[in-house]
């Protein structure tokens, strides 16, 4: 993971040269049970250096919570790992969604990084990670809680905890999901 690392580090630095770019890294178990992939960081994650905290950590802990899985079960990444902005019509810095070409050049990362953590489901957390995995005709809409393969791994699809926090019509589908994601693997795991 190190190796992989200095050489996402390396890239990143190389294109875009002067930029105030600060990569946030995936942490939790290697090797994992579960992969949580997201969209990217945000203001929180940027400034402390690591995946959903802040708000979205909030979301993570329900999830937890909800699904029955373990925190040392999980490793937690993001498809993009630099917190994508934009300046807002009153100048300040917000989020943004990733540009397709972000998402691809994160991708070959984010594929060594999930061969290295060797999880047996992916999860991912909205339209961006799952796109990014699955292919673009892929809508989140229609993929939440069906299992899909990738790669020779499971795939399971989620609404983003963003979305359900904004629309509060995805709640019972999410929970509904969250809950059927633990009691796969508790079943496997027996
Ligand atoms: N949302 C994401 O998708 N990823 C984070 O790390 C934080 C919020």
């Amino acid at each position: 993971m190190e190796k992989l690392r200095r050489d996402m580090t390396a890239f990143f630095q190389k294109l875009y040269v002067g930029e105030q770019k600060i990569l946030v890294f995936g942490e939790g178990r290697v090797p994992a049970r579960v992969a949580l992939v997201g969209e990217a960081p945000g203001e929180q994650e940027a400034l402390l250096g690591r995946p959903f905290v802040g708000k979205a950590g909030k979301t993570l802990d329900e999830f937890l919570g909800l699904s029955g899985i373990d925190r040392g079960e999980l490793y937690i990444t993001n498809a993009v790992k630099f917190r994508p902005v934009k300046l807002s019509s009153a100048g300040n810095t917000v989020n943004r969604a990733p540009s397709q070409e972000e998402i691809g050049l994160f991708l070959p990362f984010l594929k060594r990084e999930l061969a290295l953590v060797a999880p047996e489901v992916v999860v991912t957390l909205g339209n961006v990670p799952l796109r990014a995995l699955a292919g673009k005709q892929a809508v989140i809409g229609e993929a939440h809680g069906r299992w899909l393969e990738w790669e020779g791994r499971r795939l399971y699809p989620l609404y983003h905890p963003a979305a359900v926090i904004y629309n509060r019509a995805l709640r019972p589908a999410y929970e509904e999901d969250v809950r059927r994601l633990g009691a796969a693997l508790r079943e496997a795991g027996r």
